[in-house]
C-alpha cells in the first residue's frame, strides 16, 4: 500500500508557482489575490488563513477581507465589485459557505470569470463541460486529479467512482475526469446519498474519490481490493483523548480501508494541500492570462 504524500507534491508545485510569480513580478504584474470570508465560521477562516499564509510565502500580494457576519447581500456585491476592477487583484475567492442570508450563487456570477480562480463562475463551469483548456478549474478536485497523474496512476480506461454531487468537488471532479487527455479519458460513475447498493457501486471503483462530506463514511466493504482511494473530506470530529479535544478525520475510514488500497491519500497531508497549491496556481494562470 502506497501512503500518497499530498504535503509533498503541494510543496513541489509550490515552487513550481514561487518561480512562476518571480518571473511575473520582473515583468511587472505581481500575482494579487483577495480572499473574502463573511461571518465567523472557525473552519472557513482556517482555510482562508493557510490560503492567505501560502500566497504571501510565494511572493504573491495578498489581500483578506474579514467581514462581519452581518454584512448584507448588497455589502458584499459591493467588495466583489471593487476588486473586480483592481488592476492588482488578478484573482478573487469567497469563501463558501457564507452565512445563510447570502445569495451565494449571485455573488459567484458577480466576480469577473477571468478572475473565478475557484471556477464556480458559470461561464468557468460551462469551459469546463466543453473541455475548454482555458477554463478555471475548482482548485480541489484539480487538485485530486493532479495528485493522480504526480503518483503515476492511470486514469484513461479506469473505472473511477465519484462520490459526492456537490459543485465544489463531486460535479467539476467527474468532468475532469471525462474529458479527453492527461488525468482524463477515465470511466465516470457519479454516487452520492441516493444511489442504491452505495457499497456495492463503489466497490466496482478501480479510482475511488471521497467527497461526501460525512465522517469515515467509506468502510472496507466500499472498496474493492487494490483500488486507488483519494479521501477529500475534512471533517472534525470529538477525541476526548487529544489535546484539543478533537481531531480531523477524511470521509474514508482510513484504518480498515488502507490496507485493501494499492494506494491511498492521508488526512490530512492528502488532497488538502493540493487544494491550496491549486489556488495558487490558477492564480497565476490569472495573471498571466489578463497580463497578455
Ligand atoms: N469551501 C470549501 N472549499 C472551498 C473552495 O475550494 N473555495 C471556496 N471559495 N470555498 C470553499
Amino acid at each position: 500500500m502506497t501512503l500518497i504524500d499530498g504535503k509533498a507534491i503541494a510543496q513541489r508545485i509550490n515552487e513550481q508557482t514561487r518561480a512562476a510569480v518571480a518571473e511575473l513580478t520582473a515583468r511587472g504584474v505581481k500575482p494579487g489575490l483577495a480572499v473574502v470570508v463573511v461571518g465567523d465560521d472557525p473552519a472557513s477562516h482556517a482555510y482562508v488563513r493557510s490560503k492567505e499564509k501560502t500566497s504571501t510565502e510565494l511572493g504573491m500580494h495578498s489581500v483578506k477581507h474579514a467581514l462581519p457576519h452581518d454584512t448584507t447581500q448588497a455589502q458584499l456585491l459591493e467588495v466583489v465589485r471593487t476588486l473586480n476592477n483592481n488592476p492588482a487583484i488578478h484573482g478573487i475567492l469567497v469563501q463558501s459557505p457564507p452565512p445563510k442570508h447570502i445569495d451565494e450563487r449571485a455573488i459567484v456570477e458577480a466576480l469577473d470569470p477571468r478572475k473565478d480562480v475557484d471556477g464556480f463562475h458559470p461561464i468557468n463551469v460551462a469551459k469546463l463541460a466543453l473541455g475548454d483548456a482555458d477554463a478555471f478549474v475548482p482548485c480541489t478536485p484539480l487538485g485530486c486529479q493532479r495528485l493522480l497523474i504526480e503518483s503515476g496512476i492511470e486514469t484513461a480506461g479506469a473505472n473511477v467512482v465519484v462520490l459526492g454531487r456537490s459543485m465544489i468537488v463531486g460535479k467539476p471532479m467527474a468532468l475532469l475526469l471525462m474529458n479527453k487527455g492527461r488525468g482524463g479519458d477515465a470511466t465516470v460513475t457519479v454516487a452520492h446519498s441516493r444511489t442504491r447498493n452505495l457499497a456495492e457501486v463503489c466497490s466496482r471503483a478501480d479510482i475511488l474519490i471521497a467527497a461526501i462530506g460525512q465522517p469515515e463514511f467509506v468502510k472496507a466493504n466500499f472498496v474493492r481490493e487494490g483500488a486507488v482511494v483519494i479521501d477529500v473530506g475534512i471533517n472534525r470530529v470529538a477525541d476526548p483523548s487529544s489535546a484539543k479535544g478533537s481531531r480531523l478525520v477524511g470521509d474514508v475510514a482510513f484504518a480498515e480501508v488502507a490496507p485493501k488500497c494499492s494506494a491511498i491519500t492521508p488526512v490530512p497531508g492528502g488532497v488538502g494541500p493540493m487544494t491550496i497549491a491549486m489556488l495558487m496556481h490558477n492564480t497565476v494562470l490569472a495573471a498571466q492570462r489578463i497580463s497578455r
